[in-house]
C-alpha cells in the first residue's frame, strides 16, 4: 500500500490527487492553509489525515513533513503540489514583495518539504517525487514573470533530484498542466483581460486559439497521469518535465 504526501491538497487539482490515490487504497496525508476545506476533504475521504500549514513558512513544514512520515509510518510518494498563481503584471510593476511570496511557495516551499522527506523516500522500496510545475516551466509567461521563473526553477529542480536521487531508487517528475478547468483559471483570465482591457470572453476565445486540442484540462486526468507515474509502469521514467495541457503552443 502506497503512503502519499500531498501538498496543498484541500482544493483544486491537489484534492483530486487525494481522490485519485485514495481510491487505489494508498494511505494519503495532504496538507493546506485552509482548514475549512481540509475539514470538508476528510469528511468526504474515509481514512485522510490532514494538518494545516502554510507552505511559505518553513517553521510550519519542518513540524508538517515529519508529521506526515509518523502518521503514514513512512512515505513512499511525495506530490508537491503547492503552487500560488501570483499577480498578473508587467515585471517593472511586479510588487517585489509578491515576487518574494511567489518564489517563497512555489519553489522554496517545495525545497524544503522535499529535503525534510528525502530521508523516508529513501527507505522507501520504491520511492518518488511529482512536482507540480505549469505550462509556465516550459515557456515565457507575459506578465507572470515570479510564475514563469518559479515553475522553470521547478524543472531544475526535479531533474537534480532525479540524478541525486536515482541511485535510491526514488525517481522525480514533473508534471506540465496547461488551463486547468476551475477556479483558480477563471482568476487567471480576470487578470489577463483587466490588464489587456479585453473582454473574458475573448481571454478565453485566446487561450483556446493556442492550442490544438480545444478544451481545458480536466483535473482527475492529471490525479490519473500522477498515479500512472507514481506506479511500477513507470519505472523506466524519472527526471522527465510532462505536459498535459492540450497541446498548448503558445502562452
Ligand atoms: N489550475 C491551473 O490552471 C494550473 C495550471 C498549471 C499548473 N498548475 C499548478 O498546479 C498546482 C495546483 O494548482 P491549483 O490550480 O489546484 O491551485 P489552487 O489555486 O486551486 O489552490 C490549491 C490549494 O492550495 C492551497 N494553498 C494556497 N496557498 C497556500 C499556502 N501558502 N500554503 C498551503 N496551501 C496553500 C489552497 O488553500 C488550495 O486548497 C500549483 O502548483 C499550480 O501552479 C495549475
Amino acid at each position: 500500500m502506497q503512503r502519499v504526501l500531498i501538498t496543498a491538497g484541500a482544493t483544486g487539482i491537489g484534492r483530486e490527487f487525494a481522490r485519485a490515490f485514495a481510491a487505489t487504497g494508498a494511505e494519503v496525508f495532504t496538507c493546506d492553509i485552509d482548514a475549512a476545506a481540509l475539514d470538508a476533504l476528510r469528511d468526504e475521504i474515509p481514512g485522510l489525515r490532514t494538518t494545516v500549514c502554510d507552505m511559505a513558512s518553513r517553521a510550519q513544514i519542518e513540524r508538517m513533513v515529519p508529521e506526515a512520515i509518523k502518521a503514514l509510518g513512512g512515505l513512499d510518494v511525495l506530490i508537491n503540489n503547492a503552487g500560488i498563481a501570483g499577480p498578473t503584471a508587467p515585471t517593472d510593476a511586479m510588487p517585489p514583495d509578491e515576487w518574494d511570496k511567489v518564489l517563497a511557495v512555489n519553489i522554496t516551499g517545495m525545497f524544503d518539504v522535499t529535503r525534510l522527506a528525502i530521508p523516508a523516500l529513501k527507505q522507501s522500496e520504491a520511492g518518488c517525487i511529482i512536482n507540480m510545475s505549469s505550462i509556465a516551466g516550459r515557456l515565457g509567461f507575459v506578465n507572470r514573470s515570479p510564475y514563469a521563473a518559479s515553475k522553470w526553477a521547478v524543472i531544475g529542480f526535479t531533474k537534480t533530484l532525479a540524478l541525486e536521487l536515482g541511485g535510491n531508487g526514488i525517481r522525480a517528475n514533473a508534471i506540465l498542466p496547461g488551463a486547468v478547468a476551475g477556479e483558480r483559471i477563471e482568476r487567471v483570465f480576470a487578470g489577463r483581460a483587466r490588464i489587456a482591457n479585453k473582454s473574458l470572453n475573448d481571454v478565453r476565445a485566446d487561450a483556446m486559439a493556442n492550442q490544438s486540442i480545444k478544451q481545458m484540462v480536466d483535473p482527475a486526468d492529471i490525479a490519473q497521469l500522477a498515479v500512472f507515474l507514481a506506479s511500477p509502469a513507470a519505472k523506466a521514467i524519472s527526471g522527465q518535465a510532462i505536459p498535459i495541457d492540450n497541446d498548448r503552443q503558445k502562452s
